[in-house]
């Protein structure tokens, strides 16, 4: 069993952005563990399987809220979502996601759609994109707001990159990624996420870079991994990328769960005696409901 799974521990420590800020696997720390979810029951999941970071996605369009993109989400539905997380008091590091147009039209309306997520819950938010976001990256620090940082397969950018693409495949593209990284860090962000990236480019912005670098479909050599909670737990199976470890098959396990129920309540052994409610005989004797016999 890992280290930290179990009941989350009240003495267990909040985990804050600057704690994170510091953790690179070269300099000794183990690799760090962020899940995406978005609803208190999931994070109180995440909190104790031990998960440093629950970031609360706007992956959530796809795979709750039946998008086929995560460009749909608003600032608001990410809100809702982030204070259910936050509910859950989980002692992760709670990331919320910026959605899509939420940070691109101005440093002032980047601050005041951040800070609807702060005061939603987030203990910092996360964004998209490489040197062209750092106008609105250093209003956000400047707002005492901790920034995440996202680059390479940027799912908000589906259209641009023609698909979720993996980047960064070509020398030149690779290497704007790093400097990317480098610009990220330099602006203050405290770690990047590294989406759909080759292995090698990601050692290489690993190295490069002294804030930890967290993969999703970017190889082992990150400072440490995200996946989605429902693809981690197999809830998700329409669509399952190559960088998906699946722990669990929940969607058999409800399907076969709930077909149980469903085929109790027709057959009439849900729900029996001990499943419902009983008044005393005197009540039910002055209601007339039953004559000499069983209660
Ligand atoms: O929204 C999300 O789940 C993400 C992860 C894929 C990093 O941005």
């Amino acid at each position: 069993m890992a280290e930290n799974a179990g009941a989350d521990h009240p003495a267990r420590k909040k985990v804050t952005a600057p704690s994170i800020g510091s953790k690179k696997v070269a300099e000794g720390h183990e690799p760090m563990v962020m899940l995406t979810a978005y609803d208190a029951p999931g994070a109180r999941m995440a909190s104790e399987a031990g998960a440093d970071m629950i970031l609360v996605g706007d992956s959530v369009a796809m795979v709750v809220l039946g998008y086929d993109d995560t460009l749909q989400v608003t600032v608001d539905d990410m809100a809702h979502h982030t204070a259910a997380v936050a509910r859950a008091k989980p002692h992760c590091l709670i990331v919320g996601d910026l959605p899509w147009m939420s940070y691109h039209v101005s440093a002032e309306e980047t601050v005041r759609n951040a800070a609807t997520l702060i005061r939603a819950g987030a203990e910092c938010v996360k964004l998209e994109g490489g040197r062209k976001r750092l106008p609105m990256i250093e209003a956000l620090i400047d707002a005492e707001i901790p920034v995440m940082g996202h680059l390479g397969l940027t799912p908000q950018s589906v259209h641009t990159m023609g698909g979720f693409k993996v980047q960064g495949k070509k020398a030149d593209a690779a290497l704007a990624l790093v400097e990317d990284a480098k610009a990220l860090a330099h602006a203050g962000c405290f770690a990047v996420v590294l989406e759909g990236v080759p292995v090698r480019v990601a050692e290489m912005i690993t190295n490069a870079i002294d804030i930890p670098t967290i993969g999703i479909g970017a190889g082992p050599h990150c400072d440490g991994q995200v996946l989605v909670y429902h693809d981690v737990l197999g809830i998700e199976d329409r669509f399952v990328p190559k960088f998906v470890r699946r722990y669990a098959d929940l969607k058999s396990a409800s399907i076969d769960a709930l077909s149980q129920y469903a085929a109790d309540v027709r057959s009439g052994a849900f729900p029996n005696d001990e499943e419902s409610y009983h008044m005393g005989d005197s009540e039910a004797d002055a209601l007339g409901l039953y004559g000499s016999g069983e209660r």
